[in-house]
């Protein structure tokens, strides 16, 4: 197993509810996100948050960014504060951009919101631009990309702000293969930019999450009650699978994604 502990709790859901009228969505969500320490290494966090569609991930997202209030329970970050709108950088499933704005001025306002970059705005931009293969959309305004260029201006738009939450709401769906590997290169590259950087990753897509996370959690019905819980949690560094390049061939990898499906 590779060398790690797992230290301070980074971001604790605590009995989380939710229901609309006499509709329970969520029911007794409990987990917590700890900071993992690799001796020698700057390591963030990559959280999978898995299940099938409609079960309540895009609602637990809202909650866990402090944008939508449960009905009992909370979030808190970083030793007990209640998490807030703000406190996370957001990335939806829809990819909200400013139409009036072009992308590079949607940029520089997200990249004026981090301190540590300052004086190195345009740098920056330009840098996150040519990684995300958006080098000649910079000038565009949003009605004029693509759904999947759209996706990318939203995630640098992210991770311009310096949050040292990202939740990423289905961010591997409508990309193609070549992108797909460059967005999960780059998502994997960004956790271990900062030793605090967590990234939250609601999706679909099991192999994709898995073969970038530490952690997976599977959110799911129990038989007989009413609303989704966690019903798992797969710790990958346990299973030796995080952190590896070429994972998805190993057969331990091939099992958790059926361990998972089975789960679903
Ligand atoms: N404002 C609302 N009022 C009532 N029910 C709602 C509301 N918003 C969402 N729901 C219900 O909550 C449930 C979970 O929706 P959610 O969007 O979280 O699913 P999801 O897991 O993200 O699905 P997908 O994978 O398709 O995005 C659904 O049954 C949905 O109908
Ligand atoms: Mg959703």
């Amino acid at each position: 197993m590779t060398d790690c502990i797992k230290t301070s709790v980074l971001l604790e859901a605590k009995n989380i509810q939710l229901s609309y009228d006499d509709k329970i969505i969520l029911r007794n969500i409990n987990f917590c996100i700890k900071d993992i320490v690799r001796p020698g290494m700057q390591q963030g966090q990559v959280v999978s948050l898995i299940g099938r569609s409609g079960i309540g991930k895009t609602q637990l997202f809202k909650i866990l960014s402090g944008l939508q209030k449960p009905s009992a329970g909370s979030i808190t970050i970083n030793d007990n504060k209640t998490v807030q709108a703000g406190d996370m950088g957001v990335i939806f499933q829809n990819y909200y951009l400013f139409e009036w704005r072009t992308v590079y001025q949607s940029l520089s306002l997200a990249v004026k919101q981090n301190a540590l970059l300052k004086g190195k705005e345009k740098e920056m931009i330009e840098k996150y631009a040519a990684d995300f293969q958006l080098n000649g959309e910079l000038q565009k305004y949003p009605q004029q990309l693509s759904g999947g260029q759209r996706q990318r201006v939203s995630i640098i738009q992210q991770l311009l702000k310096g949050s040292d939450f990202l939740l990423l709401d289905e961010p591997f769906s409508g990309l193609d293969i070549c992108v797909l590997d460059k967005v999960t290169d780059l998502l994997l590259q960004v956790s271990v930019s900062d030793e605090k950087k967590t990234l939250i990753i609601v999706s679909h897509d099991i192999n994709t999450s898995v073969a970038i996370s530490d952690t997976v959690l599977i959110l799911g019905e129990e038989p007989g009650k009413a609303g989704a819980t966690i019903k798992k949690e797969i710790d990958l560094i346990a299973r030796d699978l995080a952190w590896k390049k070429d994972i998805k061939k190993e057969r331990a990898f091939i099992e958790t994604v059926e361990e998972i499906k089975n789960c679903l």
